[in-house]
């Protein structure tokens, strides 16, 4: 299925090339590909920046990035000098006309160079505000090729604001690309865990059957980092946790572990069941919006060495309101999630990095055991760090008497199948060359998650003065527990110990 001969020569031009997420992830994502002999015979990297770079500088900072950045030193000469020689620079600045024009005049000659058939795939590793830019001029300046040729436009999160700016930018976009052209990251979606989310569900016939209100109490989906904001404060200051990390990668995350199965494993059949599911979340009025959710910024801990509170982090604004942390509780009016609360959370600078989602059962267990204090059944993906699941089940103690305690069985990804799963990046590169938009993010699954978040952020503008506080490296404010208590639950606390044991 991956094989390179089937794969159609192409150009792929990253704009923002001497960006942060070129260097950190889409460069080691090139070279990964290339390393596994996955990229077409006949393909080019075209960095576009502002920096006064030339091919040789920009091949030189790339080798430098590679070298920084993934894990095992990729940089042997041998692979990298063959892929050197596909990386090419252009200078412009996105905002003028001649830019582009100059830039189709050069990929024309880099393509009879290289024989890439004129298809061409642009992304947009630039902030938000240039998505419209680029692609009106891309479009009006000719450099878009169809007939018999592919034109592709790739897009890095956040899409919008809120629902209105998500549909402003959707119809600007729209004008110069049809729908199946866009490939909207979510960088989340290629992470092996979570593409198993569904081989658990459906492949199994264990789950399945108890995936529903009759034996499932409440899913929890967490995502913790245990970082600040570093160097992305501007940006973030912009955003905060709700536009930043739940309205995307969590409301996806929520959508594949409650959809009904799809009726294939295709693009379309997938994206038809999350897109129903994500029609089915209550859209709340205000009032309600308040009271389901939880917003709050880190502050200076006192037990941690070198700790600073969010406001005082450069880059950000020392009045700040922006919520670091955010905790919602979403409920699905369908008849198979009716009355199961989806507790939501993402959150920096907690105690540690953990993405989990939890399938916390309910009490079934027979009367037999009425006596006893037995634990409810859990079951954990994670997602990272150590990518695996684990099973909380009750086990009789070895002794005369009969005790009963919960145990864990842990299913750790690494130790099974190696440290060699490729990365997401790397998966969404080869996946938009091959033109397969499963792992990316459909209009209607962004619009749909943006009715869905869009009742918090209005309810928070409403009401300013509701951000709460936590110290850094606790779970979140008191006010998160106070949350979910009303419906007398508890967050599950991730899992800390490495389950991994590498054989
Ligand atoms: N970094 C991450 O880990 C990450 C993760 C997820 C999503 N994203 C998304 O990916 C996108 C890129 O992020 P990033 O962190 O790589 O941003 P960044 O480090 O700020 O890079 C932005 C790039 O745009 C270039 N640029 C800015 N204005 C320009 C202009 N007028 N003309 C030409 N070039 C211009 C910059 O050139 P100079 O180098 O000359 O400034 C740089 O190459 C954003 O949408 C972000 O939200 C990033």
């Amino acid at each position: 299925m991956n094989s390179k001969n089937k794969l159609d020569s192409c150009i792929f031009v990253v704009f923002g090339a001497t960006g942060d997420l070129m260097r950190r992830k889409l460069i080691s994502g090139f070279f990964n590909l290339h390393k596994k002999n996955m990229l077409p015979d006949n393909f080019s990297i075209i960095g576009v920046g502002r920096r006064d770079y030339d091919d040789e500088a920009f091949r030189h900072e790339m080798c430098l990035s590679l070298d920084e950045y993934t894990k095992t030193k990729l940089t042997k000469k041998e692979i990298w000098r063959k892929l050197r020689a596909k990386i090419y620079y252009y200078k412009m600045n996105f905002l003028k006309k001649e830019g582009y024009i100059g830039l189709n005049e050069y990929l024309k000659k880099i393509e009879l160079d290289n024989d890439t058939k004129g298809n061409r795939i642009f992304y947009l590793s630039v902030k938000p505000s240039f998505f419209e830019t680029i692609s009106f001029n891309l479009n009006v300046n000719g450099l878009i090729n169809r007939k018999n040729k592919f034109s592709r436009l790739v897009i890095e999160k956040p899409f919008g604001r809120d629902l209105f700016t998500a549909r402003k930018l959707n119809k600007c976009i729209s004008k110069h690309f049809n729908e199946d052209e866009i490939f909207r990251i979510d960088h989340y979606l290629a992470k092996e865990t979570v593409q198993n989310i569904m081989v658990l569900r459906f492949a199994n016939g264990l789950f399945e059957p108890l995936w529903n209100n009759k034996y499932i109490d409440n899913i929890q989906i967490t995502a913790a980092e245990s970082i600040g904001v570093g160097t992305r404060a501007a940006y973030y200051d912009q955003f905060g946790a709700l536009r930043d990390v739940v309205q995307n990668h969590l409301v996806q995350l929520l959508s594949l572990v409650a959809m009904e199965p799809p009726d294939s494993f295709d693009s379309y059949h997938i994206k038809k069941r999350k897109v129903k599911l994500l029609e089915s979340i209550s859209v709340y009025d205000s009032e309600k919006a308040a009271s389901n959710s939880v917003r709050a910024q880190y502050i200076k801990s006192n037990k941690l060495k070198d700790s600073i509170g969010y406001r005082y982090e450069e880059g950000t604004d020392n009045c700040s309101m922006t919520e670091t942390y955010s905790a919602l509780t979403l409920e699905i009016k369908n008849d198979r999630w009716d009355g199961v609360p989806f507790y939501i959370r993402a959150g920096k600078k907690l105690k540690y990095h953990a993405t989990e989602i939890v399938i916390n059962f309910k009490d079934t267990s027979s009367k037999l055991f009425s006596d006893f204090n037995l634990s409810n059944n859990v079951l954990v993906l994670r997602l990272q760090p150590d990518e695996g699941i684990h099973l909380l089940f009750n086990t009789k103690k070895p002794g005369n008497e009969l005790n009963i305690k919960d145990v864990k069985m842990d299913f750790c990804h690494k130790a099974v199948f190696g440290i060699n799963t490729p990365e997401a990046y790397e998966r969404l590169l080869l996946d938009v060359i091959k033109n397969d938009s499963t792992l990316f993010t459909r209009w209607d699954e962004v619009e749909n998650a943006w009715k869905i978040v869009d009742p918090f952020l209005k309810s928070w503008e409403k009401n300013k003065t509701n951000l709460s506080f936590y110290e850094s490296g606790s779970w979140g404010p008191k006010e998160a527990d106070l949350l979910i208590e009303k419906n007398s639950h508890k967050w599950n606390i991730p899992i800390y110990e490495s389950i991994c044991r590498i054989r």
